[in-house]
């Protein structure tokens, strides 16, 4: 039976409305509470740790039989638990080095999956007032006007978005500057926005032409794959074939043809699985 996700989608963008508040007013502090996680370049924040609280909070309250996996929830020891219940999927503040900069690329991104597939998608940034929603089969927007992907086919045309990670293991970044420097005379130009959520979010509204990387969680690209698909775009595994959720790796773009086209190039790297 189809189910009515109507009522999920009006508390969940509420929520995520009052959440993008609170990091609007925090960016700017240059006394943010930092620690760091995996590692010396991978940081979690309080604000991330207060969104991520305040987002379960309002949404268990709502749909107490839902479940959740949280960026900071799992960080701090909880299962990544990816079963067929209804699971919002959430990175309170995607764009964490971004936050702590006060660099103005940072959202909040969240999923509704039903049957491990997603059904709502929400990517929030509060400083730039960019909102991206997309519901199954509804369409993808962008504060509300419809957007699509870009009709860009060839790789030799495209604007790429890629990473540097949050890691300074030896053999990533290898990989990384192995894949920049094979794409850079072969393509129109590299960006990175250091969100995942975000270049997916260029991706959908057809700013960039596609995206890729090695080391992301299921909660960086859970919202971008709703939205991306919505817009008409597609995302795959960065070998080409299906996307695996927990595979710690993401290959988006505008249709399949230029996706293959980029698996084709691509270094691959296959971190740890989730
Ligand atoms: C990170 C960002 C970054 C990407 C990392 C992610 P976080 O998420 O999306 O752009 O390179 O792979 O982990 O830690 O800021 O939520």
């Amino acid at each position: 039976a189809q189910i009515n996700t109507n009522e999920f989608y009006d508390v969940v963008l509420s929520l995520t409305k009052n959440c993008g508040q609170l990091i609007k007013e925090r960016i700017s502090s240059r006394t943010k509470k930092v620690e760091t996680k995996t590692g010396a370049i991978d940081f979690v924040t309080e604000t991330d740790q207060d969104v991520e609280r305040l987002l379960i909070d309002g949404l268990s309250k709502a749909f107490p039989d839902h479940k959740f996996i949280g960026e900071e929830t799992v960080s701090s020891g909880a299962q990544c638990d990816f079963t067929d219940a209804p699971t919002w999927i959430i990175d309170p503040v995607d764009g964490t080095m971004n936050f702590v900069h006060s660099f103005p690329h940072s959202c909040i991104s969240i999923a509704l999956f039903i049957n491990k597939l997603p059904v709502i998608g929400i990517i929030y940034n509060p400083m730039l007032d960019q909102l991206f929603t997309a519901r199954k089969g509804k369409g993808a927007y962008l504060n509300g006007q419809k957007i699509t992907v870009s009709g860009t086919k060839a790789l030799a045309d495209a604007l790429i978005m890629m990473e540097f990670g949050t890691s300074r293991d030896p053999e990533r970044r290898k990989v990384i500057l192995e894949n920049q420097q094979n794409l850079m005379p072969q393509v129109h130009g590299l960006r990175a926005l250091g969100s995942a959520a975000l270049n997916m979010a260029m991706v959908a509204c057809g700013a960039a032409d596609a995206y890729f990387e090695y080391g992301i969680h299921i909660w960086d690209i859970a919202a971008g794959e709703m939205i991306i698909t919505e817009a008409g775009g597609v995302v795959i595994d960065p070998a080409g074939g299906e996307i695996d959720r927990l595979s710690r790796r993401v290959l988006a773009a505008s249709n399949q043809e230029l996706a293959e086209q980029l698996a084709k190039q691509l270094v691959q790297f296959y971190p740890e699985r989730d």
